[in-house]
């Protein structure tokens, strides 16, 4: 009998900051609508200047490691399109804050929002393998985009972290699995800048025609029928993406749904993205997180699509059966605790924030303490990146 791999536990952390976009919509004179009606998002979270996406990802993998402990893991995978560094892993620095075992091999993963997934599948494929072990992977991006750019307002940041292994407790994953690549500049990053390029209406077109083309793939590769699904959690750039793109599959598998319809059927795995903003390679995680915490009816038994995409671009759609007791292992309150005790700031301490870059040129230099949460990037000393536990 085949073995059952997937997602036991799913942790997620964020910023220690946020901004209201209907501050951002003051700023510029535009109506709020814009951005909580048009686009669906109406928080987005902002770093402090002593975090990152290794502070935010040791934040979510240690809560994984207090549940779990460390027995069986033996691979930790982190997924980023926000590297600190160009050679070395943002996961080894994870490792050393969350102290695991030196008996676990780390690696870092890249491929713009996609790349959480290429490791919940190497994960899966490990496990095949030899199923006594356990993979953590871990997600964790910031989005950031030039001020007064019309990306500004799809920026977020967060982590998710999950426990991969053999008999989960959340979510089965299947086997089939549909892919699609195609080489497009839609959204890039080059190396000397720290915010991403983007173009921003052929990024909605080049996400919609690469689900398509991952969905159908995935029926070719004997993937479920549209109607045997029963949520869908797509990568949230903003979460109206999400709609767009549930549209586009929803037409391709036969049907018509209005838009009202599927922002309806969709609400529940929105809730998170729409108060957290884009999260890059985490967003569909986080997606899952919010239909799993959200959902009042009992969905064991009941299989869920994720759609993931990450420009440049690769897209993938698979899906996971939700295991029986699954409630007893989420974390809605801590997940929503978290997302509310976020500092709020005014659009002035936003723009300054946003305009502080480290120093690129050796300096030693140490942040301020800003961040109340357990781990902080504390510095740089001998081109060295210095972190902290509280
Ligand atoms: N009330 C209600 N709705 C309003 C409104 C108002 N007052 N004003 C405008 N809108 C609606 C518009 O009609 C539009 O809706 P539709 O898309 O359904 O037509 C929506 O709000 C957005 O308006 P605009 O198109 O005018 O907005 P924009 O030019 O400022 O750009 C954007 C929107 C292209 C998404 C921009 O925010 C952007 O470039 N974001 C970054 C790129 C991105 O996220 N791309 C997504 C796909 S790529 C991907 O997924 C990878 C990734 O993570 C980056």
């Amino acid at each position: 009998m085949p073995i059952s791999i997937g997602i036991h536990d799913l942790a997620l952390a964020t910023s220690q900051h946020s901004l209201a976009l209907s501050d951002l919509a003051d700023h510029y004179g535009i109506d709020p609508a814009k951005f909580s009606v048009g686009i669906g998002q109406d928080v987005m979270s902002v770093l402090a200047g002593d975090e990152d996406v290794v502070t935010m990802a040791a934040d979510a993998t240690a809560r994984i490691l207090e549940r779990n402990g460390t027995e069986g893991i033996r691979t930790l995978l982190f997924a980023t399109e926000s590297g600190i560094d160009q050679s070395k892993s943002a996961g080894v620095y994870v490792h050393k804050l969350v102290g695991l075992p030196p008996t676990v091999r780390v690696v870092e993963l890249k491929q713009a929002c996609y790349s959480a997934t290429a490791a919940l599948q190497f994960a899966v494929g490990l496990i095949a393998r030899d199923p006594s072990q356990k993979v953590l992977v871990v997600a964790s991006d910031v989005a950031r985009y030039d001020l007064g750019s019309s990306g500004e307002s799809t920026q977020g940041a967060a982590a998710a972290a999950m426990l991969v292994q053999a008999d989960p407790a959340l979510l089965v994953v299947e086997n089939p699995a549909g892919v699609y690549t195609e080489d497009v500049m839609d959204f890039w990053r080059p190396n000397y800048r720290s915010t991403a390029l983007v173009d921003g209406k052929g990024s909605i077109k080049a996400y919609l025609n690469a689900i398509g083309g991952a969905w159908e793939d995935y029926l070719a590769q004997g993937g479920a029928p549209f109607e045997d699904i029963a949520s869908i959690c797509y990568h949230q750039p903003f979460t109206k993406m999400a709609t767009k793109a549930h549209r586009h599959l929803a037409t391709m598998a036969g049907g018509s749904p209005t838009p009202a319809e599927v922002a309806e059927e969709l609400d529940e795995t929105m809730r998170y993205n729409r108060l957290i903003g884009n999260s890059y390679t985490a967003s569909v995680y986080v997606a899952l997180a919010s239909l799993l915490d959200h959902h009042e009816g009992d969905l064991t038994g009941s299989r869920i699509g994720l759609a993931s995409y990450g420009s440049g671009s690769v897209a993938e759609f698979f899906a996971g059966v939700v295991q029986p007791g699954y409630r007893e292992h989420l974390r809605g309150e801590e997940h929503r605790s978290m997302i509310e005790r976020r500092t709020p700031l005014d659009h002035t301490a936003y723009e300054v924030l946003h305009k502080t870059t480290l120093p690129e040129d050796g300096r030693e230099y140490r942040t301020a303490r800003e961040s109340t949460g357990p781990f902080r990037f504390a510095g740089m000393r001998d081109h060295q990146r210095l972190y902290e536990s509280a």
